[in-house]
């Protein structure tokens, strides 16, 4: 895909539903009482979401969609269909890590499979604590595709977790309905997304969040009763602030541009990329904030000045340690905004980025190069000179959606003309990403 760049953003958009979201009610929709249906509204368009309920319906589930309605029927929590062939999760970590959790108290033996980018991401995180609760999950050194033999019941455990993983949460808390008693998790390498919980209380079921000490400091303890007695729920989905952030940076990029953004989820464990981008100057305003379905949602405002971007606040342009957890899906375009802001930016603590769709700190640190920026490469992340004057270049996504949007960010900042080699990658995420992005974008 060519991309030119371009002068200003101005206008309105609603991105589609949140992604995280969309996966945990699904499944948790699937989860409740036999026959018993709920309605989803504003379901993920993401090729991740479709994925996770083509699984569903593989495990028997009644899946009806019509566009971005969704209706399910629950299963109750022990199923009986086991599924003829492997479950296909794509490109989706979160449909794999989730669903094992689920199948892990199953009375029956399935496999769950992906692409070739999901075959390479780590599953021992979620491979440990299954077999610590009595499932059976063999694997490829640790990698999919996991055969996973389950159990009517689970024994319930406490497990702290030994990565900032809200996939490992939510695998060991859906496993949890299927344990008798009470599953805690210890948020012990710091606080991760939490809609697993408000969905699961959302559907009835008695989960709490409590902050405690472990070790030596404060940590989120989450903790789940069984049995839990889903009800059927109708549930509008949030717009997903992660697909938000490629126009909010777009916008905060370009002076003049003006851009609302419609309906987006605001929950506090995923909008660290707003204090983000506040405290590095950018001009982000938020209104008309409500609860739905017990997330809460907003309006965003961005608005780009000819006086750049410059930090607010002192240590701004480093982000690190617990901060990046809030913000892991939005750093490969804070690395493009970084480029511009008056200091540049430093990533640390993130090492969790080279096991995404790809390695993200190696794809960042290529493209931002093309295009002229300067980057110091680090195990854990990266660091980029700011101020910087990008010139077009030829950029690849290395099929990874984020990636895909981040150079797409990039080369709008950027004069002359890029070239974005698998650009479609964007469809695991936001199908309608380049679409929406013209109907603001002016040249
Ligand atoms: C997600 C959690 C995060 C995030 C991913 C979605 C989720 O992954 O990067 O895009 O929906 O739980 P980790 O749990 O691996 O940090």
């Amino acid at each position: 895909m060519r991309i030119q760049t371009a002068r200003r953003l101005r206008g309105r958009v609603c991105v589609p539903g949140d992604k995280s979201i969309s996966h945990r009610a699904a499944i948790i929709a699937a989860l409740v009482e036999a026959g018993a249906r709920s309605r989803l509204t504003n379901y993920s368009t993401s090729a991740d979401c479709a994925s996770t309920l083509d699984c569903l319906s593989a495990l028997g589930v009644r899946v009806e969609r019509a566009g971005d309605a969704v209706e399910i029927e629950g299963a109750g929590t022990k199923w009986t269909h086991a599924p003829r062939e492997s479950l296909d999760c794509g490109n989706s970590g979160t449909t794999m890590r989730l669903l094992a959790g689920l199948l892990a108290g199953q009375p029956f033996t399935s496999t769950l499979t992906g692409d070739a980018s999901l075959r390479t991401r780590p599953m021992k995180r979620i491979i440990e604590p299954l077999e610590l609760m009595g499932a059976r999950v063999s694997s490829e050194a640790g990698r999919a595709p996991l055969r996973i033999e389950g159990r009517a019941t689970l024994a319930p455990i406490r497990y702290a977790l030994p990565v900032a993983s809200a996939q490992v949460k939510s695998c060991v808390l859906l496993a949890g309905l299927n344990a008798g008693g009470r599953t805690e998790v210890v948020e012990a390498r710091g606080a991760t997304r939490d809609h697993t919980e408000r969905l699961l209380s959302l559907f009835g079921a008695d989960v709490r969040t409590e902050l405690k000490l472990y070790e030596d400091r404060l940590a989120p303890f989450v903790s789940l009763e069984t049995p839990a007695n889903l009800r059927p729920q109708d549930c509008n989905i949030a717009g997903d602030i992660s697909s938000a952030a490629f126009f909010v940076a777009a916008g905060a990029l370009l002076p003049g541009s003006d851009l609302t953004l419609a309906q987006v989820g605001l929950n506090p464990t995923r909008t660290g990329i707003l204090d983000t981008l506040q405290r590095l100057g950018a001009d982000v305003a938020i209104a008309d904030k409500r609860a739905e379905s017990g997330e809460e949602v907003g309006e965003l405002r961005v608005r780009g000045h000819d006086r750049g971007l410059a930090p607010t606040a002192t240590g701004a342009n480093v982000l690190r340690g617990e901060l990046i957890a809030g913000l892991i899906d939005e750093l490969p375009v804070l690395c493009v905004l970084g480029t511009q802001v008056e200091g540049g930016l430093e990533i640390r603590d993130a090492g969790e980025l080279r096991v995404k769709e790809t390695d993200r700190i190696g794809a960042m640190v290529g493209n931002l190069r093309s295009l002229g920026a300067e980057v110091e490469e680090y195990a854990d992340g990266l660091r980029v000179r700011g101020r910087t004057r990008l010139r077009g270049a030829r950029l690849e996504s290395f099929g990874d959606h984020r990636i895909a949007m981040a150079c797409a960010v990039a080369a709008l900042i950027s004069e002359g003309e890029s070239e974005l080699e698998g650009a479609e990658a964007v469809a695991v995420s936001f199908p309608e990403f380049f679409t929406m992005l013209e109907s603001v974008t002016e040249r």
